[in-house]
């Protein structure tokens, strides 16, 4: 049930809020229980088809809720701020019955909860956390913390630094290893929490000297990536090589924390003569969603490594959560304290995260039928 913004406040008003609305019926355009699927319409925002996910998260969301029966506004934004704020207008002013909003910048939205809330539309955010709002009613999304956490582990063992089973590996190298920290975007909550689990990780090893970030560059903001673009890693890295591994320094290991930067990172080293492959001294590079052309880089030994988040799982459970606020119930949380946007603790449904590397990528992503190993092996859908 969507919360009443007046009545937001403290625990007591809250619960008087909802007992009051219970067995009320529909409000304006709170979704009526009693209601057939087919009269109700979910309008989902996602943020660009750049990301074979987002094309993923938004097809799965979009089959799921038609299978229930319901109807689906299914927008991408084109990474647009301003037309990401148009389109759920739009489905405000249409009287969606539940919005499911995966942001582009997680605090550029408020207007628009305000008005959805005002509406009594329950929103959901979807993978992103839509901060600085009261009324965000539901978050749908991965461990993110854990997701740095993998990354940084993943990289620590690319290096030799780890073994196989996470342990501090008796063979570890003795030299210095020189690594590079890349982040996503800054308006992206995730990317900060992306960037707090691999830090903390790889932290204690800068600090006794085992690693060492050469150019020095070990702030988010210097690392960040504006939009999760390619292009904009590709050239961040193209410019840490001219400025810094020009002489003989050597780079072993780069954090990248999405499989588009990788590639663009990977693009650079190659261009500059780092080799082909690992084997051929390209330094290890870390990912994540598991993209195709990534996951078939991995098997032939190219990226080193990405993070697995099932987006088939995480679309259920945002449908899960939507048809239980069509149906004028509740969705269940199993997270109640993580995730505070700024104004109120978001009730969560986190989703774990699994590391994929060379020698797991058929038992994680095959054997789930993520993928074939045809589309590994040609590296494409
Ligand atoms: C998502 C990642 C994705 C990135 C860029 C993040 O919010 O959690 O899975 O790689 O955005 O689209």
């Amino acid at each position: 049930m969507p919360r009443p913004k007046a009545l937001l406040g403290t625990g007591v008003i809250l619960a008087f809020a909802l007992t009051a609305c219970e067995g009320e019926g529909a409000g304006s355009a709170d979704p009526d229980p009693d209601a057939d699927p087919s009269d109700l319409t979910a309008g989902v925002a996602m943020p660009t088809q750049t990301y074979e996910r987002w094309l993923n998260d938004g097809a799965a969301v979009e089959e799921g809720l038609e299978e229930l029966g319901y109807n689906v506004d299914l927008q991408y934004a084109d990474d647009d701020i301003p037309t990401q704020s148009q389109q759920i207008d739009q489905m405000i002013t249409q009287e969606v019955d539940v919005l499911i909003i995966a942001s582009i910048d997680g605090s550029a939205l408020t207007g628009q909860l305000d008005a959805a809330a005002d509406a009594g539309i329950p929103v959901i955010a979807y993978d992103r956390l839509l901060t600085n709002s009261e009324d965000v009613d539901f978050y749908v999304t991965f461990d993110n913390y854990e997701v740095g956490v993998n990354q940084a582990n993943a990289l620590l063992y690319g290096l030799g630094v780890l073994d196989e089973n996470f342990e501090e590996a008796q063979d570890a190298p003795e030299e210095t290893l020189n690594i590079e920290l890349f982040a996503g975007s800054l308006d992206d909550n995730n990317s900060h929490l992306f960037w707090e689990g691999a830090i903390d990780t790889l932290e204690p090893y800068i600090e006794d000297g085992t690693l060492e970030v050469t150019s020095g560059q070990t702030d988010i903001e210097q690392a960040a990536t504006q939009r999760w673009e390619q292009e904009t890693a590709q050239e961040r890295m193209e410019n840490l090589l001219t400025t810094h591994y020009s002489g003989d320094e050597e780079l072993h290991g780069v954090l990248a924390p999405a499989d588009p930067l990788s590639r663009g990172i990977i693009q650079a080293l190659q261009n500059d003569g780092w080799g082909d492959t690992i084997e051929d001294g390209l330094p290890v590079v870390t990912g994540q969603d598991a993209e195709i052309a990534s996951v078939s880089l991995i098997a032939d030994g190219v990226q080193h490594s990405t993070i697995f988040k099932d987006t088939r799982q995480l679309a259920d459970e945002a449908i899960v959560a939507a048809e239980a606020y069509l149906s004028g119930e509740e969705p269940e949380a199993n997270d109640t304290e993580t995730y505070d946007n700024g104004e109120i603790v978001v009730p969560s449904y986190l989703l774990d995260v699994e590391m994929v590397l060379e020698d797991n990528y058929e038992e994680i992503l095959i054997d789930s039928e993520y993928y074939t190993q045809e589309q590994v092996d040609s590296g494409q859908l």
